[in-house]
């Protein structure tokens, strides 16, 4: 297989939890940002929001400290998504943010602003362009079911379009400084008429990636086996942790959002629990993978008070438990208790049992018999007593019977006052 390069995740795997954002012209319709294709809008319609994109209370200082306060480490920004409209002030169209009447390069506002709270860079880039002339309609073009269709293709060339994406990526990762994720979207080449690897060039992508930001992160959406550093899925939390074709663990990433939609949507409903969205970091982090966790800002720049509840929560939660986050992953090899995740650092050797749905007074811990030697609560470092079925005083016990290997943990009746309890428990 040919050698890609690698990046460099020794930073993600460790750092687990990030934020992404969705952010266009498509913010203003606030339908999704799939709006140009589900309503099949022609360019000429979708101009009415290029000629009024002004973000007047824009301030990326505010999105970035929610960030940081989240526990959040790294952002993934959408630089153009598959409208095309690019949100940096790029040489190679007129289709860009510094034509509206914001007339402001935002990305570069909001990478200064995610860098100064001490976050990492990671750029979101359409392959797809539903703007650019060049660029073939196909079947998941906005423009797929005009009967002209063909006609339109006649003049259209992807080669050109292929440039002008090079171009644009190489513009990215040279005017921004370090850039530690690429993360492109996406290739289809198996649907009707659909696009792949040598629509977009990967293989020529990929190395002047390389070259250009040398350890930085690129996703696995380029159709090229082998080119990805990190597998996405979006939308589903995978059951195990994902590994490749072979049955080997990948370093992956679950894409999720807060409502039903990447884009900010003003009507729709799905919006996320608090504890939907605590279960889905923990539920990712046990499985050795990382959350990036999307908000989609207003087109007035802000992120709306949903948006902000769910960022408020995860602070209020990592606040306290974000030990059982960073640097942790799967305690390969443990059976997790009944309602339970376990998140496992190997440097201190610490276990964490995330409580997901709140028991009575006792949860057993199978296997762990004789190498407990101590356990709290992660929130307020209270001691959680044990009782290890080896330890031959527990037997005159009679209100628990104790499991053979096991050890016994003893919980207040009452769950206290966090989303998710964890206990820290010190392995011998
Ligand atoms: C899917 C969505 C796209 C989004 C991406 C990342 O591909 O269709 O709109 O940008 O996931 O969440």
């Amino acid at each position: 297989m040919t050698d890609f390069g690698k990046g460099d995740t020794s930073w993600f795997t460790h750092d687990r939890f990030g934020m992404f954002i969705h952010w266009g012209l498509y913010s203003m319709p606030g339908r999704h940002e799939w709006v140009r294709n589900y309503e099949e809008i022609p360019d000429e319609a979708y101009e009415k929001y290029f000629e009024r994109f002004n973000p007047d209370l824009f301030d990326p200082k505010e999105w970035a400290k929610a960030a940081r306060e989240a526990g959040m480490k790294y952002f993934v920004i959408t630089t153009k998504h598959h409208e095309g409209f690019c949100m940096w002030d790029s040489r190679y169209t007129d289709y860009k943010v510094t034509n509206t009447p914001c007339g402001r390069d935002l990305l570069r506002e909001i990478v200064d602003a995610f860098r100064a709270e001490g976050l990492r860079v990671g750029f979101y880039h359409s392959l797809i362009d539903w703007h650019h002339p060049d660029f073939t309609v196909d079947s998941v073009h906005p423009l797929r079911n005009r009967p002209d269709r063909e006609a339109l293709n006649a003049g259209r060339d992807m080669a050109r379009y292929r440039e002008y994406l090079h171009n644009q990526v190489r513009e990215l990762l040279t005017g921004y400084g370090k850039i530690d994720i690429i993360w492109f979207d996406f290739s289809y080449p198996l649907w009707e008429s659909g696009k792949g690897h040598l629509d977009w060039d990967s293989e020529g992508l990929v190395k002047m990636i390389r070259e250009l930001q040398p350890g930085i992160i690129i996703n696995n959406r380029l159709d090229l086996p082998g080119a990805g550093d990190v597998t996405t899925p979006e939308q589903n939390t995978p059951d195990d942790p994902v590994t490749d074709a072979d049955g080997n663990p990948v370093v992956w990433e679950g894409c999720q959002t807060v409502s039903g939609s990447g884009g900010y949507h003003r009507d729709e409903l799905t919006w996320k629990s608090m504890k939907q969205c605590i279960d889905l970091l923990i539920n990712h982090v046990c499985r050795n993978g990382n959350l990036l966790m999307n908000v989609g800002p207003t087109s007035r720049g802000y992120l709306d008070g949903r948006a902000m509840e769910r960022l408020k929560g995860f602070a209020e939660w990592m606040k306290y438990h974000s030990r059982s986050i960073y640097g942790c992953g799967m305690a390969e090899g443990l059976l997790e208790p009944r309602d339970c995740r376990y998140t496992f650092n190997p440097e201190t050797n610490r276990l964490y049992l995330h409580i997901m749905n709140w028991p009575f007074k006792h949860v057993t811990l199978k296997g762990l018999s004789g190498k407990v030697a101590y356990a709290q609560f992660l929130h307020d470092g209270s001691e959680v007593k044990i009782r290890d079925a080896a330890d031959r005083a527990v037997h005159s016990g009679l209100l628990h019977k104790t499991v053979q290997g096991a050890v016994t943990l003893e919980l207040p009746v009452v769950k206290p006052p966090v989303e998710v309890p964890v206990i820290e428990i010190f392995l011998k």
